[in-house]
């Protein structure tokens, strides 16, 4: 009998600290109306000086955790999912692991930009689906207030601060992740770029801090592209149809984007979560805080399918759908009417 990672338990955390469009009139050449009007952001949150990718993950780690009923040193796996780690090692998922005590826990951290928790998502369902784990958790956490050049209004007024994680356990019914469809396109690599903080050889010449750098009309048309391809092959992969999703959760990078993928998919608005508008591009951290936001919003319950997509650096891209719920009973057979094709796909495209 196959195994499921059903998400069992789901959290976010977002810093305190606001930052609007209004403030940063202040800082930069721009206006609260260009921000709104070009990615529909009003304000972003900004982590304080004694937060991190680890001590946000960790919070959304332990709301996710208390919802699942699982405590930490059930915990077999956790992956967190960042590209801006409170150090180049350890890796964060260490520092949650130690913070959570998730003292039986593997750890390790996944870096693919704003895609990362998608591929954290997809890696941590295989080990439950291959039956080697039962608990998993899954965390998105990025501090791109740290890495943004304060100075370049380009890039500064997309991105905001926060984490977000799932709990996944193993389930006889058909439920949790059902597919995905992971790719890669490294020739697009300089269209939104950061270096590290060692001059590698491959990297680019650079002085100071790393700062990412960013050509928003390529990242713009490629994440169009393949948010409507990426949702039509993961549905079809499903055996379904669009109009068999109740949600669709898009990377949260610009509303344009998601609105121009909406119209080209033809699917009504109102199945498509959008949070954006007060968090800014949470990268790693978008699609868990969103996922969570759809909940609290009523959008996403027992028994719905939900596609998720991510796109950023690399480039690279990801799509899921996921059969939700929590309890067993939400699983009728007619929402259990997926593919026996579909199971979960690992892809790469070079
Ligand atoms: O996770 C993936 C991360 N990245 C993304 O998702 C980014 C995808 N790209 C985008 O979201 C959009 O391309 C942007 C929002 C970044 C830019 O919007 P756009 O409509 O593509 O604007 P543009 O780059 O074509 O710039 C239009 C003008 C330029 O002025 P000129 O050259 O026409 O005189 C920019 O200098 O707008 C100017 N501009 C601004 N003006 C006021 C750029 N940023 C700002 C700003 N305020 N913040």
């Amino acid at each position: 009998m196959r195994t499921y990672a059903r998400i069992t338990g789901w959290g976010k955390y977002l810093p305190e600290k606001i930052l609007t469009n209004y403030d940063l009139e202040k800082m930069v050449s721009t206006s609260d109306d260009w921000i709104r009007s070009r990615t529909g952001i009003g304000e972003r949150r900004i982590a304080g000086e004694q937060e991190s990718a680890s001590t946000m993950g960790t919070e959304a780690a332990r709301l996710a955790l208390e919802m699942a009923e699982v405590l930490p040193h059930e915990l077999d796996l956790i992956i967190v999912s960042t590209s801006t780690p409170d150090n180049v090692f350890p890796a964060c998922a260490s520092l949650v692991q130690n913070a959570l005590g998730a003292t039986r826990a593997g750890a390790f951290d996944v870096n693919a930009a704003c895609t990362g928790w998608l591929c954290a998502l997809a890696v941590g369902s295989q080990f439950i689906a291959n039956g080697v784990y039962r608990n998993v958790l899954i965390v998105g956490s990025d501090v791109y207030s740290r890495v943004l050049d304060w100075s370049d209004r380009n890039t500064c007024i997309l991105f905001g601060d926060g984490a977000g994680a799932v709990v996944l356990q193993a389930s006889d019914v058909p439920s949790g992740p059902l597919g995905f469809v992971l790719g890669s396109d490294g020739a697009g690599g300089v269209h939104v770029y950061a270096h590290n903080y060692f001059g590698a050889a491959g990297g680019r010449p650079h002085k100071g801090r790393p700062y990412l750098e960013m050509n928003g009309r390529e990242v713009y048309k490629f994440a169009v592209k393949v948010v409507c391809e990426a949702t039509s092959q993961i549905v079809a992969e499903a055996g379904l149809k669009l109009a068999d999703v109740d949600l669709f959760v898009f990377h949260q990078a610009n509303d344009r984007i998601i609105r121009a993928a909406v119209k080209t998919l033809d699917i009504p608005l109102e199945k498509v979560l959008i949070n954006l508008d007060v968090y800014g591009n949470t990268s790693s951290a978008s699609i868990p805080i969103a996922l969570c936001d759809a909940v609290e919003r009523g959008m996403l319950k027992d028994g719905s399918r939900v596609v998720m997509v991510a796109f950023g650096a690399g480039l690279s891209w990801g799509a899921s759908i996921v059969q939700w719920g929590v309890r067993e009973e939400a699983f009728s057979p007619a929402r259990q009417a997926f593919s026996p094709n579909a199971i979960p796909v690992m892809e790469s495209r070079g």
